[in-house]
């Protein structure tokens, strides 16, 4: 028996990113330390990730969560009540007991990972200590590699491009707070360079420029002007990261380009993609082929796997034995973290875990519906996991993220260590050889 106790768990309705309803969850210890998490949500999703519990019906576009707070108030909470909260594996356990399927589609994603977090938040604030340090203790930690979106396409933007995220790396910087200062210069050019061709459109869900581009091409040459004219040689200073997410446009081999009208096979898409390695500056591609075309992704790791990263997002699900999986297949080189996919804190961190073990990149990730919530900063850090993924350099619920690994780095001070490019797969194993 510990001290403290769980003395009370509630749930609410707030709002996301895109002013739909999500669950907060909040907890309260019997030493009165309070914890909070707030549920993200995606648009483009793996099948086999944890599902999200929602009314349906005319109201709020069906998208109101009355049944999943439901689920915490009338389930979760007397589960929880009286346990252990420095016990987050034994509570996380109990949670996919009590939901007992394989995408928590009883209780809801939506509701675990919510409670899940506040969990997490209510027991390093019951220590007084950050959440990055309750989850890395003493140890040393690095402060991650960002991944930021200057264009947002797909299902981030009603489809206008293929390709879902066009986003920059500075791996050669000295710190985070430097590879922000070098992606602010390049997201304002490409703005410039979209207002001066009369193209200016706002911005997609994740906060990145809207693609008005009239083909997928034309949006990578976009962007390597505007690391230019930004100041800066592609492929030193700043290299180009995207996520094709394919299982969006593609299924069983086969894969419909809507921008450019075209339908390829799995040979036509490897093809298109690796003229593009061959083009540009490119240093991580995340689901370049569908979560069913594990062939695909085999091969395009084998062609590129040595130099660039090859993320598994909806292929891996935040999933460990999807990981270990994929690493025997040599399917991917990197996994995407996304708590909400798992649904629980601990299940992503076994993700983690495993894509380390693997020798895996690990790229701890938001969603393209967030909040407030700056959870996932900490995460990465505590987690070790090199590299952090929140979306564009714009909209609040994007630089919260940025700003609080920020304020990290400053806290540290002289033992902040920026991972830069120690983070990528092939580096690690070209260290190793
Ligand atoms: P989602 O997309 O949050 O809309 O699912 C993010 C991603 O594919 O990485
Ligand atoms: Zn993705």
């Amino acid at each position: 028996m510990t001290e403290v106790s769980i003395r009370k768990l509630g749930a609410r309705r707030i709002w996301d990113s895109r002013g739909r309803p999500t669950v907060e969850a909040e907890i309260e210890l019997s030493d009165g330390t309070v914890g909070r998490g707030i549920a993200p949500a995606g648009a483009s999703r793996g099948t086999r990730e944890a599902v999200d519990r929602r009314d349906g019906g005319a109201r709020l576009g069906g998208f109101d969560v009355q049944d999943a707070l439901a689920s915490v108030r009338a389930e979760i909470a007397p589960l929880l009540a009286g346990r252990d909260p420095f016990d987050q594996a034994g509570i996380d356990a109990a949670l996919i007991a009590l939901d007992g399927t394989p995408t928590k589609q009883r209780l809801g994603g939506n509701a675990t990972v919510a409670v899940s977090l506040a969990v997490l938040h209510a027991a390093a604030a019951s220590r007084g200590l950050p959440l990055w340090r309750h989850l890395a203790g003493e140890g040393p930690v690095t402060i991650p590699l960002p991944e930021i979106q200057i264009f947002g396409g797909g299902a981030h933007a009603g489809r206008r491009t293929d390709i879902q995220d066009f986003m920059v790396m500075a791996p050669k910087a000295a710190s985070f707070a430097e590879a922000l200062e070098i992606t602010a210069e390049v997201y304002l050019a490409a703005g410039r360079i979209m207002a001066e061709r009369g193209l200016l459109q706002g911005v997609a869900d994740e906060g990145g420029w809207w693609p008005a581009f009239i083909s997928n091409e034309e949006a990578l040459d976009t962007l390597v002007l505007a690391i230019e004219r930004a100041g800066f040689t592609p492929g030193e200073e700043m290299a180009i990261s995207l996520d094709v997410a394919a299982s969006e446009f593609g299924r069983g081999g086969r894969y419909c380009l809507g921008l450019e009208k075209r339908e390829l096979d799995r040979d036509g898409l490897a093809d298109y993609l690796l003229r593009w390695c061959e083009r540009y500056p490119i240093l991580s591609i995340e689901d370049p082929f569908a979560e069913d075309d594990t062939i695909g992704l085999q091969r395009f790791t084998a062609a590129v796997g040595g130099r660039i990263q090859v993320i598994g997002d909806d292929f891996l699900v935040t999933n460990a034995s999807l990981v270990e999986q994929a690493s025997r297949d040599h399917a991917v080189n990197a996994v995407l973290v996304k708590v909400n996919q798992a649904g629980t804190v601990s299940e992503a961190r076994a993700a983690c875990e495993a894509g380390r073990r693997a020798g895996f990149g690990t790229i701890v990730s938001a969603r393209s519906g967030e909040t407030e919530d700056v959870a996932i900063a900490h995460l990465a850090i505590g987690w070790h996991a090199g590299q952090l993924k929140v979306g564009s350099f714009a909209r609040s619920e994007r630089m919260a993220k940025w700003n609080e690994v920020l304020r990290i780095e400053e806290a540290l001070g002289a033992q902040a260590r920026f991972a830069g490019l120690e983070g990528m797969p092939f580096k690690r194993r070209a260290a190793a050889a």
